[in-house]
C-alpha cells in the first residue's frame, strides 16, 4: 500500500516548512502546499521540498478563464508537482484547458503529468451561501453536479470531504482519486472542522489520500504523530 497521508504545511515561514519535511518525509507520502505558504516563501519552496524526493501537492485552487488556468497549470507542472487543484464551477472549457496543460506540459518535459484535482463545493459553504451565490443550495446535488463535470473534462482526482466520499464513489469511475481532509484521529480537537472521520474510515469510505494538518504540524512531536497515524492505518 502506498502511503496515504499528505502533510500541510499550513505553516507561513520556509525554514518551519523545510524543518517539517526533514522530520516528516520518510513516514508521509507527500506535502501540501497552500496559499498561505506559497505567498510567504513563493516558488522556491516547491523546488526545496522537491530536492527532498518527497511528493507536492499544490493546493492554490485555480479558478480563472481557461488561458489563465492553463498558463498556471503549466508552471506548476514546471516546479514539478505531484498534484495540484483547481475549482471545478470554473467550468468544463477551463477544466480541459487546465487537464490538458498538465498533460501537454508533462510530456515536453517527458515526466508524468501530475494529478490534477477538482474542488467541488468548500465545505465552509452551507446551503443559504449556496444560495447566495445562486448554486443548487443542496450540498450534496451540487458536489455530484460538479463531480460529474470533472470527470467529463478529464480529470482524473476529485478533493471531497470526509462525508461526501462514499456517495461519490458510488456514482465516479473507480479510476477516479479521492483525496480528502477532515481528518481527525481518536477523541482529538476538531478545530474548525465540522465533518470529520478517522484515516482508517476515511480509507475504507473508498478515499486515496488523506490531507492532514494541525494534526501533525501543530504536534508536538510532528514525527510522532504521523507515525501514530501510519499505525492505525497497518492491516
Ligand atoms: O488542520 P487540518 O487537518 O484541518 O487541515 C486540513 C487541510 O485541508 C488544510 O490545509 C485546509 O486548507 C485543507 N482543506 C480543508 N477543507 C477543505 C479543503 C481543504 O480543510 N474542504
Amino acid at each position: 500500500m502506498h502511503n496515504p497521508i499528505i502533510a500541510a504545511l499550513d505553516v507561513p515561514a520556509v525554514e518551519t516548512a523545510v524543518k517539517l519535511v526533514e522530520h516528516l518525509s520518510p513516514v508521509v507520502g507527500a506535502f501540501k502546499i497552500g496559499s498561505e505558504l506559497f505567498t510567504s516563501a513563493g516558488p522556491d519552496v516547491v523546488l526545496m521540498i522537491r530536492t527532498t524526493g518527497s511528493a507536492v501537492f499544490l493546493d492554490l485552487k485555480f479558478h480563472d478563464i481557461p488561458h489563465t488556468v492553463a498558463k498556471a497549470v503549466a508552471a506548476a507542472v514546471r516546479l514539478d508537482v505531484q498534484m495540484l487543484t483547481v475549482h471545478t464551477s470554473g467550468g468544463l472549457a477551463m477544466l480541459q484547458a487546465a487537464e490538458r496543460a498538465a498533460r501537454d506540459t508533462a510530456r515536453s518535459l517527458d515526466r508524468p503529468p501530475p494529478l490534477v484535482l477538482g474542488v467541488t463545493v468548500l465545505t465552509s459553504l452551507d446551503s443559504q451561501e449556496l444560495r447566495e451565490v445562486g448554486s443548487d443550495a443542496h450540498v450534496g446535488r451540487q458536489v455530484e453536479r460538479l463531480a460529474s463535470l470533472a470527470v467529463q473534462a478529464g480529470l482524473r482526482g476529485l478533493v471531497c470531504s470526509p462525508l461526501e466520499i462514499a456517495a461519490l464513489r458510488q456514482s465516479l469511475p473507480a479510476e477516479i482519486k479521492l483525496v480528502t481532509p477532515g481528518i481527525r484521529i481518536g477523541p482529538q480537537s476538531a478545530d474548525d472542522q465540522k465533518r470529520t472521520l478517522s484515516p482508517r474510515e476515511a480509507l475504507e469510505a473508498g478515499a486515496d489520500w488523506l490531507v492532514i494538518g494541525r494534526p501533525i504540524y501543530a504536534a508536538q512531536d510532528p514525527r510522532a504523530a504521523a507515525e501514530g497515524i501510519l499505525a492505525t492505518l497497518a492491516p
